[in-house]
């Protein structure tokens, strides 16, 4: 069952993160709503993949028929972090962000549509309801931690 309340906050996010990111490809140069909206932007996907790592792929990677679909995840989460490191250091005003942040913005669709048509129903039909119910818990726990942590720390930061 993959409207488990684990997936529903996850896709959630995911709707959440396609606004912003429409929202910021209709901005210009180095204004202030740019910069206001990629710094909330940055802060939501790194909180958000290291909440997501910590429930649902932590869980998915302790069991061999989903360790796979895990791995491709959790790397093309730090794809993304790359990503999000080299727009912190790009100019905004020069059009070397725009077609940095639009092939981010590629990818990161690409890696929130493949969680929700294949990574999420394949670990609903594999893991258990205690599990799902447990990841949700994880998730909802360490979601606003993790957004803490991320106003302070930049993308390819050392964590832990
Ligand atoms: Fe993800
Ligand atoms: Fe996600």
């Amino acid at each position: 069952m993959s409207d488990a309340r684990i997936f529903e906050d996850l896709k959630h996010d995911h709707d959440r993160h396609r606004a912003l990111l429409a929202q910021l490809g209709e901005t210009s140069g180095a204004s202030e709503e740019r910069s206001t909206l990629f710094e909330s932007l940055r802060q939501e996907l790194q909180a958000h993949a290291a909440a997501e790592e910590e429930s649902l792929y932590a869980t998915m990677l302790g069991n061999p028929d989903l360790r796979e679909e895990a791995r491709h995840s959790v790397s093309e989460h730090k794809e993304i972090d790359d990503y999000l490191g080299e727009l912190v250091e790009t100019d905004m005003s020069s059009s070397a962000w725009l077609i940095k942040f639009k092939q981010m913005r590629h990818r990161y669709l690409h890696h929130i549509d493949e969680e929700e048509e294949d990574m999420f129903p394949e670990a609903a039909d594999t893991l258990s309801s205690a599990d799902e119910k447990r990841m949700a818990a994880v998730f909802e726990s360490r979601k606003p931690k993790e957004l803490e942590r991320a106003a302070n720390e930049l993308p390819g930061d050392e964590r832990e």
